[in-house]
């Protein structure tokens, strides 16, 4: 096994040499290539079977990369940085003619943010590019929070894996777009609205399906086992012993053939951290047929882990 920094020089090879790589950030693996490069790019739609209406994430590894990847400065950028970055906040602004549409779907915004992950931030220092990544999944599957994840989905598409063990906040990044009057929400992740509110106004604008449709939460179903999958509920009428539960508070285990707890501190920020890990143990499971997930109050990192689960469910609820 090469050390770390020898496999950082190779994988930056590979961004440089137009090719792509996955990589571990706080939240989600990512699956990189050169932000600038649109036919690396493209190649990212390819490996993920993702729409050309999807746009991507830039990822940066220090501050002043913004400054080329946008058309106007903002002030609110380094007041939310200082407090935000690296973390799992992104950032949506006019864009420079410097990035490629394929990036950002032809849209004249782009998404920004500067992960909380040494193995992402030296990966980008060292390729000397800001790296276009969504999550290292099949278009629509469950997102990768392991190497393995990455390998069971595209082993054959990637070029190089990082492997950097389990990530840490476990979901995708909170999204949100400044507007003039302060922020909207596109994606809701660990850091929550209220967080935001102690730096800038939220704005209530609501989104319109015209011109926001291509904002991460518009799309119904997402981070979709190949199994069929439900929250409980009650009045739930299913046959336990072919069902694998995600277990929250404890409560609900019995009767059920296996069961993940993802938390025993009833923490929030664990069930985020075990959510997409739990949902792969149970999609690899032979002897399930249904996974169910239990439900917590959407608050907080609740709305943001409710948004998830009915995403994953909504195939088979609907
Ligand atoms: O935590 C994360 O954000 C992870 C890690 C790898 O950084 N990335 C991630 O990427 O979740 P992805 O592609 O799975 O989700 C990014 C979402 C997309 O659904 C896309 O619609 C939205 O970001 N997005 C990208 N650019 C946008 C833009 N200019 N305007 C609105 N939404 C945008
Ligand atoms: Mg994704």
């Amino acid at each position: 096994m090469l050390l770390l920094e020898e496999q950082i020089k190779i994988a930056a090879q590979h961004i440089q040499s137009g090719r792509l790589v996955a990589f571990p950030t706080e939240t989600v693996y990512g699956l990189g290539a050169n932000a600038l490069d649109p036919l690396a790019v493209a190649k990212i739609f390819e490996a993920k079977e993702r729409p050309s209406f999807d746009p991507l994430i830039v990822h940066i590894a220090v501050l002043d990369q913004v400054k080329q990847l946008i058309r106007v400065e903002d002030e609110r950028i380094a007041l939310l940085a200082k407090q935000f970055w690296p973390g799992p906040l992104t950032i949506v602004l006019p864009k420079s003619d410097l990035v490629p549409d394929i990036v950002t779907s032809g849209l004249d915004t782009v998404a920004v943010r500067m992960p909380d992950h040494d193995i992402a931030l030296a990966l980008i220092k060292t390729a000397g590019c800001p790296i276009a990544a969504p999550s290292a999944n099949k278009f629509g599957r469950i997102s990768p929070t392991k190497a393995a994840h990455v390998r069971k989905q595209l082993s054959k598409e990637v070029d190089y894996i990082l492997d950097g063990g389990k990530t840490t906040v476990g979901i995708e990044s909170t999204i949100i777009k400044l507007t003039r009057s302060g922020f909207r929400i596109l994606r809701n992740g660990v850091i929550s609205k209220e967080d935001i509110s102690t730096l800038l106004p939220f704005d209530p604008t609501p989104q319109t399906a015209n011109t926001e449709i291509l904002a991460p939460g518009m799309i119904k179903s997402h981070y979709s086992p190949t199994k069929m999958m439900c929250i409980a509920h009650p009045e739930l009428k299913i046959d336990k012993q072919k069902a694998g539960l995600i277990s929250f508070s404890g409560s609900l285990e019995q009767g059920y053939r296996k069961v993940i707890r993802v938390s025993y501190q009833n923490d929030l920020k664990e069930y985020a951290v075990n959510i997409f890990d739990a949902m792969h143990q149970l999609e690899d499971d032979p002897e399930i047929e249904l996974i169910v997930a239990e439900a917590v109050k959407e608050e907080g990192i609740g709305i943001a882990i409710m948004d998830r689960l009915k995403k994953a469910a909504h195939d088979w609820t609907s």
